[in-house]
């Protein structure tokens, strides 16, 4: 910190500080809250029960709601479909409507469609956005603690939250993973849980 040692800051510079103080600590408070709920998924046991993920009254669009995604389409049956962990599930769907946000193309309104399937025993879920999309080479290594893509540019983050979402998916007994969208163009994220 040379500022601090080259005589006294003037005003502007206090402030400059002062403000690059202030965005270190809010990243920090972002990376711990992060791991918390990293070690809580980790360390708590599911509880189990019917959740309804399509229709009005669903969890993706309860989650969507919050987290304010612009022109969210949901496809797929209303009613109980999957037998999960609310806590868990609600994070997962956070997490990548919360990157399609995030992660939208500066050049072209945001798209973000959700499709939801009932396969024998399990409900498959998709993820589709129309965003910056995830270089072919990172589709993996993107769900690693602390990995973000290539195409993240100056948009803040951790790398902690797919990781997270991988967790929550494997203890459902599902998989989770990512391709580039139906027309080359953005990213699809595809899960499965079991199905109520
Ligand atoms: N929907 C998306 N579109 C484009 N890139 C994405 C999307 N979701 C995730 N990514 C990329 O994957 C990386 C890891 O995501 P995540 O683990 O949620 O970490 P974070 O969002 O904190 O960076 C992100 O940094 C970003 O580069
Ligand atoms: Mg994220």
């Amino acid at each position: 910190m040379d500022e601090l040692t080259e005589g006294a800051p003037s005003p502007q510079e206090m402030e400059q500080l002062l403000n690059r103080a202030l965005i270190g600590a809010v990243h920090l408070g972002e990376m711990i809250d992060n791991m918390l709920d990293h070690a809580l998924a980790e360390g708590a046991e599911l509880h189990l029960e019917p959740l309804s993920l399509g229709g009005p009254g669903g969890l993706v669009s309860d989650v969507g709601d919050l987290l304010g995604v612009p022109s969210l389409e949901v496809r797929g049956p209303s009613g109980p479909i999957v037998r999960g962990d609310e806590h868990g599930v609600r994070q997962l769907l956070a997490s990548l409507l919360g990157n399609a946000v995030k992660y939208a193309a500066p050049e072209r309104p945001l798209h973000v469609h959700v499709d939801i399937e009932r396969r024998a025993s399990r409900v498959v879920v998709t993820v589709s956005d129309n965003g910056r999309g995830i270089p072919e080479h990172e589709h993996e290594t993107v769900f690693e603690p602390f990995s973000r893509a290539g195409t993240a540019g100056t948009v803040a983050g951790t790398g902690i939250g797919l990781t997270l979402c991988r967790l929550v998916v494997e203890r459902h007994g599902g998989t989770i993973s990512c391709a580039s969208g139906p027309t080359g163009v953005g990213t699809t994220f595809t899960f499965d849980l079991p199905a109520d």
